[in-house]
């Protein structure tokens, strides 16, 4: 990659992006956004989403990644996982808290699947947080599923209910984007 560590990010999501240039901006990678619509294949693997999505973007010129991440509850098999956007467009949260109504194993996983191209080269890093679903709604921070998702280590508070520092100190995305950045600096 080029001397000035600058990675481009596909992604119409400005909270992803702005968590994740937080924790580059801490390991001196500076991360942009690169507004174009990526090409989503409906497969179980993260990695491999974000792998795909990557193929037809231009990398020759610059270094690019794509992140894709998912929920996967324990008590329903790993649901919604990789249709976890569907899933909140569609029934939304209130429709997640219903389906667990009856459902007595609340443990979740957030994961994080972060895919780097640059010319030839090309490497998928993931980041896991393990946790479990609320009973209820909780806070207004974040996005997404945050304010159902409370993670192993946050005191019992969702990540809805935590700053961005928070969150970034524990979520799947800091602990991709950190493999990520360890991996960057270890190379010339
Ligand atoms: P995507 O396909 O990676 O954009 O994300 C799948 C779904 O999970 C989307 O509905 C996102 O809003 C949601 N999501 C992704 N990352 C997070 C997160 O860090 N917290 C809460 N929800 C998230």
């Amino acid at each position: 990659m080029s001397k000035e560590r600058i990675l481009w990010m596909a992604t119409r999501n400005k909270n992803k992006y702005s968590e994740a240039k937080n924790i580059l901006s801490s390991m001196g990678v500076t991360l942009k956004i690169l507004e174009v619509n990526r090409v989503e294949v409906q497969a179980d693997d993260l990695k491999e989403i974000a792998s795909y999505s990557l193929r037809n973007l231009e990398s020759e010129s610059r270094p690019i990644i794509v992140e894709d991440a998912g929920l996967f509850i324990d008590g329903l098999n790993g649901f919604p996982g990789p249709y976890s956007s569907y899933v909140l467009r569609t029934i939304g949260l209130e429709g997640v808290l219903k389906l667990m109504k009856n459902v007595e194993n609340r443990e979740a996983k957030f994961k994080s699947a972060v895919a780097y191209k640059f010319r030839d080269q090309s490497t998928c890093f993931l980041g896991v947080v393990e946790g479990e679903i609320s009973t209820e709604i909780r806070g207004s921070q974040g996005f997404g599923y945050d304010p159902i998702f409370i993670p192993g280590e946050g005191g019992g508070r969702t990540f809805g209910e935590m700053s961005p520092e928070e969150k970034n100190a524990l979520s799947h995305r800091a602990r991709a984007f950190r493999k990520l950045g360890e991996w960057l600096l270890t190379r010339n």
